[in-house]
């Protein structure tokens, strides 16, 4: 980039009237974009409204569109990621791009390693630089080890290592911390902090509002593919926020996401599925526990807690070492997930969305869940779709267009349509796992819909997660998981976010 050096608090980054189409349909309108040096700029906005498509212009993956982008007061269009690399420009892309055989050093200086005299990788050189890198940063992981072993949480931060050790002047970060835990995340953004004060300026792209308004210094919203607001963040809130993202009703959403909880738990609901003593060393220990019909049972504990795994357990993808699962009181042996639906299980994974198909059209991704359940004769596609228009309107999933290929959407769009995919059982026990990662605020208060219609019809609900939010919008009764082990149970009783996490 050119070296000139901007002020603290000037404009370092300047887009003006910005508009991006694809194939026709417009992402971005005419929007205005200022980062300022030394400044922590939060992104907000609903699924699809061109949060991501407008960094990505800026890290240079979108080179067609029209408006201008000035850096330093320079004229700049990038053809290419390489480009924006070479011009300072850091990107952390919602989805990971880290490489998962390789250590954790060779990704943290991937593509800069480090070469000895014979032209060959000096590994013990790259172990130090990257160990150093990391140590400044405060991330307390070994280099040496392959990257793919570690949790989520550690395996994002190191991408968010190898991005800063990159040099890059301006810094976006789309989502990063979707698979952190509370620690992590305060890690995260001490690391962010310390990079501003070194005079680095960031972007900073989340649906967690707290976070937002906790780190960034200023806060732009995004709807519909335009820029509605920039203002500095003592002068706003999240109320502020959420009327400016959505354009009504945010007192009613709000409630569901903050301050204290009555747990309205229903001891007298039949139980369906009760558990004794399961384990598998090392993973979780003795957790014994009953979901009763028409109950939405939560599971909250910090990344690496177990339950996760617990959740994979109940649907026969881990194989237990002890312990006894009974639905509706006859013992029952999960040996696949075969075995667990027939059994009247359903499961939706965390990493639902690497089980979609992103060149086939959205109504497909809807569908292929239920074609071998509802027939296994030739379905018309019409049905299909008609099928699929239902979850796309239920889940309000945008552009409503169901013959769209899947890999069009925006993020928290896709994983909308995964969800649907899902919702379209109606088993004894549904098993969610991190069932509203990456939506904003709308999706998710429609998807906690869906699952409140379900408990109605007298389904079990367990909904598994490391996002205190979601455990408290859901839940009628929570359970706490630490190092594998059930640490505690609330029920019928006032919860608040704090108290849940000094639980975990
Ligand atoms: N490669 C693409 N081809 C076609 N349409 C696209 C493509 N990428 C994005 N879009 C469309 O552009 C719009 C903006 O998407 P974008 O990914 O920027 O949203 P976002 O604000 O990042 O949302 P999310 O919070 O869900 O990640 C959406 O309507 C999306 O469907
Ligand atoms: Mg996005």
């Amino acid at each position: 980039m050119t070296n000139r050096v901007v002020a603290n608090g000037m404009p370092l980054l300047e887009l003006r009237g910005i508009s991006k189409s694809f194939g026709g349909v417009a992402a971005l309108t005419d929007v205005d974009f200022t980062l300022r040096a030394g400044e922590i700029h939060g992104l907000v906005g609903e699924n699809g409204a061109g949060k991501s498509t407008t960094m990505k212009i800026i890290a240079g993956v979108h080179s067609e569109y029209q408006g201008t982008m000035e850096i330093a007061g320079e004229r700049m269009h990038f053809r290419s990621a390489r480009d924006a690399k070479a011009a300072g420009i850091g990107m952390v892309h919602q989805e990971l791009s880290i490489v998962r055989d390789l250590s954790v050093a060779e990704n943290v200086l991937l593509g800069m390693q480090p070469v000895n005299r014979l032209g060959l990788i000096d590994y013990p050189a790259m172990v130090r630089i990257a160990g150093e890198q990391l140590k400044r940063l405060g991330i307390d992981v070994d280099p040496r080890q392959p990257i793919g072993m570690l949790p989520l949480g550690m395996q994002q931060l190191v991408e968010i290592a190898r991005v800063l050790f990159s040099g890059a002047r301006i810094i976006i970060l789309d989502e990063p911390t979707s698979a952190l835990s509370p620690p992590e995340v305060e890690t995260l953004f001490a690391i962010l902090r310390r990079v501003r004060d070194e005079g680095h300026s960031l972007v900073f792209i989340s649906h967690f509002l707290d976070d937002i308004l906790r780190v960034s210094d200023t806060v732009t919203i995004f709807r519909n593919g335009r820029r509605i607001e920039t203002a500095p963040v003592p002068d706003i809130d999240k109320g502020w926020i959420i009327e400016r993202m959505i354009g009504k009703g945010h007192e009613e959403l709000e409630e569901s996401y903050t301050g204290e909880i009555h747990l309205d738990s229903k001891p007298d609901a039949p139980v369906v599925m009760t558990t004794e003593g399961l384990t598998v060393a090392g993973v979780f220990e003795d957790v014994s526990l009953q979901v009763r019909g028409g109950e939405v049972l939560g599971i909250y504990g910090f990344m690496g807690s177990g339950q996760l795994e617990l959740a994979r357990a109940l649907f026969g993808k881990l194989q237990l070492e002890q312990g006894t699962i009974r639905l509706d009181g006859q013992p029952v042996r999960l040996r696949n997930t075969a075995a667990a639906r027939l059994a009247g299980l359903a499961f939706v994974p965390e990493s639902r969305r690497s089980m979609l198909f992103h060149m086939e059209p959205v109504f497909k991704n809807v569908t292929i869940a239920i074609l071998d359940r509802i027939s296994r004769l030739w379905v018309k596609p019409s049905a299909e779709r008609a099928i699929a228009n239902q979850h796309v309107k239920s889940l309000q999933i945008r552009p409503p267009l169901v013959d769209r290929p899947l890999g069009t959407l925006s993020g928290g769009n896709q994983q909308k349509v995964a969800l649907a995919k899902w919702l379209t059982y109606f088993p004894k026990v549904l098993l969610l796992s991190e069932p509203t990662r990456g939506m904003d605020v709308g999706a998710k208060d429609d998807v906690l819909k869906i699952v409140r219609s379900l408990r109605e019809r007298g389904i079990g609900v367990v909904v598994v997660s490391t996002e205190p939010e979601t455990v408290l919008s859901m839940a009628d009764r929570i359970l706490v998981m630490k190092r594998g082990r059930i640490t505690k149970e609330f029920a019928s009783e006032v919860v608040s976010k704090d108290r849940l996490l000094a639980a975990a």
